[in-house]
């Protein structure tokens, strides 16, 4: 007999159609849940409501279509955002809003169209929750990230505000804090520098375990904190960073299994 715990769960995650959303989205479904990706980009493997976190009324309207496709909203997984390289001198204006347009106010966007559905689950089932799929850059100062580094810190401090918030509502709110994981976004990166072993190598390098997180390490710590089962988790900011953050061990070789 299948194992599927999550039965009847209803799950919208953004930027469900690659990487850490993509396999957020396996996991869940795996599980029993049924899920509605919301994305700019409509390749998924899930059924997807097309939006872009940038644009207000797209994002109400996509949320609302997901909470009528899946008859109720009970959990909301903020995955969607976007890169930026440089120090703090190396974007001009029109760029650190549009980083921020994204990965903040785009969180704030789909959160706020969500509430009255996850606070309709709350009461009803009291399976509602939150899930922000935050950053190794919101509490570990890496170089060049600057702009990307200051946007994962205000995820990291919404999720606390906001668990405060909607405690009494039965919201529960929660991130998770991966370290670089190996999904189409640092391969970009990758094939963009000059020499893309050797970055590989040094940034496998640059976590303790000596290789990069997956992305289906990051969903199954996304998927634990939604489960209704983690009912006393609540403003929790989980790292799945082989250690980075938090260990003072020497690096082990590189050339692992990553
Ligand atoms: N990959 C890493 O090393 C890493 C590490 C820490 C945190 N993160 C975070 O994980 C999340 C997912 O990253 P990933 O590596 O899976 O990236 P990815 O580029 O593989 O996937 C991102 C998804 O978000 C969607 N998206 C981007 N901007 C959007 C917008 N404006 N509107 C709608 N959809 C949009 C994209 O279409 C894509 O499907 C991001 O928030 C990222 O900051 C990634």
């Amino acid at each position: 007999m299948t194992f599927a715990p999550l039965t009847g769960l209803r799950v919208l995650v953004t930027g469900g159609a690659s990487g850490i959303g993509a396999a957020t989205a396996d996991r869940f479904t795996a599980d029993g849940a049924r899920v509605v990706v919301l994305d700019r980009d409509t390749s998924a493997d899930h059924h997807t409501v097309l939006a872009d976190l940038s644009d207000d009324a797209s994002v109400r309207t996509a949320v609302a279509a997901a909470a009528e496709h899946l008859g109720g909203l009970d959990v909301l997984v903020n995955n969607a955002g976007v890169g930026a390289v440089g120090d703090v001198s190396a974007n001009d204006d029109d760029e650190w809003h549009r980083v921020y347009d994204v990965n903040v106010v785009g969180l704030v966007r789909t959160t706020r169209a969500a509430l009255p559905h996850l606070r309709a689950a709350a009461a009803e089932r009291g399976t509602a929750a939150v899930v922000n799929t935050c950053s190794i850059a919101a509490w570990t100062g890496l170089p060049q990230r600057a702009l990307y580094s200051a946007t994962k810190g205000a995820v990291q401090a919404l999720t606390l505000a906001m668990a405060a918030d909607h405690l009494a509502d039965g919201v529960r709110v929660n991130c998770v804090n991966p370290g670089t994981a190996d999904t189409p976004w640092v391969q970009r990166l990758l094939d963009a520098s000059a020499d893309p072993a050797a970055e590989r190598a040094a940034l496998q390098a640059r976590q303790p375990t000596g290789r990069l997180v997956s992305a289906e390490e990051v969903a199954h710590a996304i998927v634990h904190l939604a489960d209704p089962r983690s009912s006393a988790t609540t403003g929790a900011v989980v790292a799945v960073d082989g250690g980075m953050h938090a260990l003072r061990v020497p690096a082990r070789p590189t050339g692992g299994d990553a």
